[in-house]
């Protein structure tokens, strides 16, 4: 089972990609060679380099951020409110149709 992720990079390139359900929205990405997120930590929840900013209409869908990512996100540039961190969220039926944008740059 696979749910689409919409990838739209900062320059507005358009990517649908079928993950599979139980993997992240960075490991959607990295998966597929999906520019724009370089999660150097490999999911950790330690580095802040797989960014993304959650599509306003799937923010709430999303759910809240943990305290740890709340905190790394503190290390992200250019953070907005719909800012996340894609290893930290994980594809689920319900998300199918998920869009997000990476940010112009993870440094
Ligand atoms: Fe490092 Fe997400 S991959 S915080």
């Amino acid at each position: 089972m696979t749910a689409k992720v919409i990838y739209i990079e900062h320059n507005g390139t358009k990517r649908i990609v079928d993950v599979p359900i139980g993997q992240t929205v960075m490991e959607g990405a990295r998966g597929h060679a999906v520019p724009g997120i370089d999660a150097e930590c490999g999911g950790a929840c330690a580095c802040a380099t797989c960014h993304v900013y959650v599509d306003e209409q799937w923010i709430d869908m999303i759910g809240a951020a943990s305290s740890n990512e709340i905190g790394m996100l503190e290390f992200a540039a250019g953070v907005r409110p719909n800012s996340r961190l894609s290893c930290q969220i994980t594809v689920t039926d319900r998300l199918d149709g998920l869009i997000v944008q990476t940010p112009e740059s993870q440094h």
